[in-house]
């Protein structure tokens, strides 16, 4: 099948009445497509996950009765229509026409008539039905409710920019290559690339594209003078603040960013672990595309005693699985995956990995926690449990506001995702 609205159709079905992810779905469908159709269908797709509670209350309006079981995909194939008519600036005759084409590829040929009269009924009754929408909070800011609740209570003043800055698409941000260029150099590159940017001086390895471009269109990216990492991420690694010759270790490193970037800023000897052998295997290639070298080992880091050979860490990375709550806007398909209860899960095993790590650090060492959550379970209560149940860990502050109660660094979607940082020494 090579139709891309019935491929992001099957796409959307996949994702959200299977539970796939849609960087595990999407790269499949798209490698049948050429690359304006490939662009379609991401477009489609993410548009229709950013807005599917909306979509959902358009179809409940206008089918008799929802599509079930062998049917279900069509719903998803009217989301497709609906998105690209209130949301995309396809011309309106194209967009019902091309969707109920799809069901030629799709094998159904006799809903034609079905999906071509509620894409009708749709432009004929769109203020209303946008009206009615307007009215339903899940609607209203396209999250799940559970996670609004979260929000609200944790940020009672910032909740709703955040749920918007997760609607918007994210910018496409660079990581130079210091250790080719600096950059201002770098910036020289892309400008005589005629790539338009801007650096913002709070990240000092970052630039940010003004429109995201094909990585092969930049300078020297095969050689490695520059990765694609969002600035937030990028803090990391100065966080860390690694130096030559140390011991480190990056417990949950896949796809390698953070190690690449460590090992950008210092000669170290990084061993970079993670739980997933397929994930370790994009380490590798991104270590080698940079020209850097890591120690690869595929273990579990809540049980170190598998693994670690018994020499101690000068600095660990910490950059724990969590809810990527922070990440929506580049994964919003998160808002569907993700459960209230995945939480409360995720925060046991933060706590075990951590608890279970903590051992491994030299007296004298640093270790860094990291999430790309913007929830308080798996960030600041987790650490501020952790430093009170723990007599050798010392709170350092990553700004004035950072206390052993309310430790760490929250950033919130908009300018970078959304991450949060606690740094902590083990007494000598
Ligand atoms: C947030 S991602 C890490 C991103 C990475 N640090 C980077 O910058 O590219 C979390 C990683 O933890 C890994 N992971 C999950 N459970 C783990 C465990 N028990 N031990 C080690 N790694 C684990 C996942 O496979 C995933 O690659």
């Amino acid at each position: 099948m090579t139709n891309v609205r019935a491929l992001a159709a099957q796409t959307l079905f996949q994702v959200v009445d299977k539970g796939q992810s849609l960087s595990t779905v999407l790269p499949n469908a798209a490698s049948k497509l050429n690359p304006k159709d490939k662009a379609l269908l991401q477009q489609i797709c993410y548009g229709v996950l950013r807005y599917l509670p909306t979509l959902e209350h358009y179809c409940q309006q206008l089918l008799d009765q929802p599509l079930k079981g062998k049917r279900r995909v069509y719903q998803f194939l009217l989301y497709v229509g609906m998105y690209q008519l209130q949301y995309m600036r396809t011309p309106e005759h194209a967009a019902v026409a091309e969707t109920v084409n799809a069901l030629q590829s799709m094998r159904a040929p006799g809903l034609k008539g079905l999906v071509n009269a509620i894409l009708r009924t749709f432009q004929r009754q769109f203020s209303e039905l946008e009206d009615s929408a307007n009215r339903i909070p899940v609607c209203q800011y396209n999250h799940p409710s559970w996670f609004m609740k979260k929000l609200q209570a944790a940020y009672p003043d910032q909740w709703q920019d955040i749920l918007a800055a997760n609607q918007d698409q994210a910018p496409m941000w660079l990581r130079v290559n210091q250790a080719h260029y600096s950059v201002a150099e770098y910036s020289e590159l892309l400008d005589e690339a005629g790539i338009s940017h801007c650096l913002e001086p709070r990240f000092e390895d970052a630039i940010v594209l003004d429109k995201p471009c094909d990585v092969y269109l930049l300078p020297g990216f095969r050689e490695g003078a520059c990765s694609v990492q969002d600035a937030a991420a990028q803090l990391a690694a100065r966080l860390l603040n690694p130096q030559n010759n140390e011991r480190i270790l990056d417990a949950c490193a896949a796809p390698g960013g953070k190690t690449c970037h460590i090992l950008e800023l210092a000669d170290a000897n990084v061993d970079a672990l993670d739980a997933d052998s397929e994930r370790l295997l994009r380490v590798e290639e991104n270590l080698k595309r940079l020209g850097l070298h890591a120690h690869c080992i595929h273990a579990d880091a809540s049980t170190p005693n598998d693994w670690w050979d018994g020499q101690p860490y000068d600095r660990i990375l910490l950059d724990v699985p969590c809810s990527a709550t922070g990440v929506i806007r580049r994964h919003p398909d998160i808002k569907w995956l993700r459960r209230n209860t995945d939480i409360t899960d995720l925060a046991q095993l933060q706590q075990q990995i951590l608890e279970n790590i903590w051992p491994l650090l030299k007296p004298g060492g640093t270790l860094l926690y990291a999430t790309c959550s913007v929830l308080p379970e798996e960030n600041c209560d987790q650490v501020a449990a952790f430093l009170q149940n723990t007599d050798d860990a010392l709170h350092q502050p990553l700004h004035q506001d950072d206390t052993p109660t309310t430790p760490g660094l929250q950033l919130l979607p908009g300018l970078s995702d959304g991450f949060y940082y606690a740094k902590i020494t083990k007494r000598q």
